[in-house]
């Protein structure tokens, strides 16, 4: 299978993830003639009654569609200025071969972050139009991805210190947490419901959580259990927002540590946001006049950036004549925020994102500084090979003996999944490691649909 997956031309593997959302958006296009066509009839009722389904649908496509051609025209350009500029890096996965010492131009994200920018901005005027009540939540969206956009550009210029790159996400996550009006409470899974309620009795735990019970001039509850939902239904309040406020660091960092081969960066965002538009297409058939109009946002926004996310791939894809940057990264994380968050589905979203919830655990010894933790953490080129080896850093010989191949080593893999995967599946070449990683980003996302829709009915009830 993974065979397979490596000899396809990169053309072939761009599409293959997104053969199922385009199979279920012409389902629920229909006939695109007869919407092109309605769109030529000026109605009188025009400004009162949102279009069809379809119709925003196709516009949202066509916007998307711009978005990927602009973009992909803007980046050869965008590059000279960077290059100019001294904005760009050395490529680490082609040292000891000709090209080592090439200037890369670095933080070309800015141009599809600014090509999505004016994608939104333009679906606002439509927006304005047919849900007002949504523009709050699209302006917020805006802000929140400029101001992430902002903070990933300067990043690559003046290389941001780590404590910066934590809190500064969450700020920008204010304004969607501000205007986020949805539900702060989390259905409690069957078999736990009787650890909160017994006979219409607070168990010792909900006592607990729920503590003090009644609201004191000093302290009110942070948690909320419903007696009427006999334990299925847990409010976490103030403690929702947080974790809403968390999800954006989340997003933004998991994305960035999850880095350093041609196409990585791009490549996974894109699967993740085949994924989500997946998600939110199958939603949108089920009955419920909000929970449309959320996926339907979500959709909006999932195409233009899927678009622009398409052009920027063609250039970062190996052999990669751009880096994408901090830039692409955090605008990427911050784009999933938003939808996850406004489009109310966070907790599936997180489902998306097993790669990165891995990446993120397996590394956690060398953030937290419980390991030397390298600048760069991405794996070692060797020339004579010409393939990618785990990359180390040094340690004592009875330090770390559990990861180390020899316990006497003096040295010891990088924490990441890139070297993980070297380490289980022998030394490959860049674009077959980022194939490979791919391959895994699609089955966990499978694996994501399969708890969401299948395993979740277990736990959950409806
Ligand atoms: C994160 C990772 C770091 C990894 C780096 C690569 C953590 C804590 N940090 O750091 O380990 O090495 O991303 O992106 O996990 N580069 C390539 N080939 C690529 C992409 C990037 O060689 O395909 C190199 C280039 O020299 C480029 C540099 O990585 O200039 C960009 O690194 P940067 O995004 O600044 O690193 P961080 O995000 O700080
Ligand atoms: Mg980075």
């Amino acid at each position: 299978m993974l065979t397979l997956l490596k000899s396809l031309s990169n053309f072939q593997l761009a599409i293959l993830p997104l053969l199922l959302p385009c199979y279920l958006l012409l389902q629920m296009l229909g006939n695109p003639l007869l919407i092109l066509q309605g769109w030529m009839t000026i109605k009188s009722d025009a400004e009162s009654s949102p279009p069809p389904v379809g119709s925003q649908l196709l516009a949202y496509v066509v916007v998307g569609v711009l978005g990927y051609v602009v973009t992909n025209a803007l980046i050869p350009n965008i590059q000279q200025y960077t290059l100019r500029k001294g904005i760009s890096g050395k490529d680490l996965g082609k040292r000891g071969t000709p090209t080592a010492d090439r200037d890369v131009p670095e933080a070309l994200g800015i141009a599809p972050g600014t090509i999505f920018l004016v994608c939104l901005i333009s679906c606002v005027v439509g927006y304005s139009h047919h849900h007002p009540a949504k523009l709050l939540d699209l302006n917020s969206a805006l802000l929140s991805v400029c101001f992430m956009l902002f903070l990933g550009f300067t990043d690559d210029v003046l290389d941001w210190p780590w404590r910066y790159k934590l809190v500064l996400p969450s700020v920008a996550s204010l304004p969607l947490l501000c205007c986020y009006a949805g539900s702060t409470s989390v259905v409690v899974p069957i078999p736990m419901r009787s650890w909160l309620m017994q006979q219409g009795e607070y168990t010792w735990l909900a006592k607990v959580l729920t503590f003090p019970q009644n609201d004191s001039a000093f302290m009110a509850p942070l948690i909320a259990v419903d007696p009427k939902a006999d334990g299925a239904l847990l409010d976490l309040g103030i403690l929702y927002y947080v974790y809403m406020g968390m999800l954006a660091v989340f997003c933004t960092n998991a994305i960035n540590i999850y880095a350093g081969i041609n196409g990585l960066e791009v490549g996974q965002s894109f699967i993740i946001g085949c994924a989500v538009l997946i998600h939110n297409l199958i939603e949108m058939e089920h009955e419920g006049q909000q929970l449309r109009e959320n996926h339907l946002f979500s959709a909006m926004i999932m195409l233009s950036f899927l678009g622009v996310t398409l052009a920027l791939l063609r250039h970062n894809w190996f052999p990669a004549t751009v880096f994408v940057g901090d830039t692409y990264c955090y605008f990427a994380g911050m784009t999933f925020a938003v939808v996850g968050i406004l489009g109310h589905f966070s907790k599936t979203l997180l489902l998306f994102f097993i790669p990165q919830i891995l990446n993120f655990l397996w590394s956690c010894p060398q953030l937290f500084k419980l390991a030397p933790c390298p600048r760069h953490r991405l794996p070692r080129f060797d020339p004579a090979t010409g393939l990618m080896q785990p990359s180390t850093f040094p340690c004592k010989a009875a330090d770390f003996k559990l990861l180390k191949r020899q316990p006497d080593d003096t040295e010891c893999a990088n924490m990441t999944l890139l070297n993980l995967c070297l380490q289980l599946l022998g030394p490959m070449s860049e674009r077959d490691l980022c194939v490979t990683l791919l391959a895994f980003q699609i089955l966990s996302c499978a694996v994501g649909f399969g708890i969401r829709y299948r395993v979740s009915q277990l736990f959950f009830d409806g």
